[in-house]
């Protein structure tokens, strides 16, 4: 018997946020671990090593799952943050081996599939982080550990993730503003924290509406000095560009953009 996603949650769902919670979370877990597809008995000790450590109080129900990883809305206090997991089982390991093997941060991990997923998780992480302090407009990195990362919830205050600016794509009177600051985002996060995005397009920004979004998903993030992290920044201007003139904003060339980001 495979335990369907929904009654996992249902079971985590019971869990509140109060003074022993960790208890009652390791106690789910444990009735829960041993027919789990969803999450294997790492992930599982993973998310109960989190919350005792403080970092969730509990899970209620998945944003999105994918072949890849599942985001899982978590709560942390009385706020929500966001949980992504990667699965082990499922991950596209040559493709993460490519991005993972220029990476100087990233010597010495070995091939085993776990420690491959495990450093794509942190380097998601770390690429999020530099992101983030660099000020562009992106979720606030908050712990990852094996292959969960955790960061700040981007939705409205019922739970409700941003939808992706492809399903909403910004209104007339904001679409301009709006690749001007991605733009500016994408400047900062090379110039600044010295990254490319690698996978930036309308399916990895939330847009909430009003000009407000925030870019996502920078698992396939490189160092600049990465042998694809040209290949990878020409790709991703060429992504917003096509969007944005769809939206029949005025946008810059490819040449003009690569010069606005390099500076
Ligand atoms: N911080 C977040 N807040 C709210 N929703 C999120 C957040 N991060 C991801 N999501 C949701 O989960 C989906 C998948 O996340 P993403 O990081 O793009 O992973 P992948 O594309 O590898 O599946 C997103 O499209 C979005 O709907
Ligand atoms: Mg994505």
């Amino acid at each position: 018997m495979t335990l369907s996603e929904d009654k996992y949650f249902s079971a985590i769902e019971e869990l509140e946020p109060k003074p022993g919670k960790v208890k009652r979370l390791e106690k789910t877990l444990e009735d829960l671990k041993v027919e789990e597809e969803v999450f294997d008995q790492y992930t599982l000790m993973t998310l109960y090593e989190l919350s005792r450590r403080g970092y969730i109080d509990g899970l209620m129900g998945f944003v999105k799952t994918g072949k890849e990883a599942n985001v899982a809305r978590g709560v942390r206090g009385d706020e929500l943050v966001a949980v992504k997991i990667y699965r082990a089982a499922t991950s596209d390991f040559r493709r993460m081996w490519r991005y993972i093997r220029g990476d100087p941060r990233f010597k010495n991990i070995g091939r085993k599939r776990h420690r491959i997923v495990y450093a794509w998780t942190e380097k998601e992480f770390k690429n999020l982080t530099r992101a983030y302090e660099a000020g562009v407009r992106c979720p606030e990195p908050i712990a990852h550990m094996n292959n969960v990362l955790i960061m700040e919830f981007i939705g409205d205050d019922e739970g409700n993730p941003y939808p992706l600016m492809k399903d909403n794509p910004p209104e007339e009177e904001y679409a301009e503003d709006v690749l001007s600051n991605i733009l500016d985002d994408y400047r900062r996060m090379y110039r600044k924290a010295e990254i490319v995005h690698g996978d930036l397009s309308e399916y990895n920004i939330l847009y909430g509406g009003k000009g407000d979004y925030r870019i996502i998903d920078f698992s396939q993030g490189v160092v600049l000095d990465h042998p694809i992290a040209e290949e990878l920044l020409i790709r991703d201007l060429r992504n917003l560009i096509r969007f944005f003139e769809r939206l029949s904003v005025d946008t810059p060339t490819l040449e003009e953009a690569l010069e606005y980001v390099r500076g």
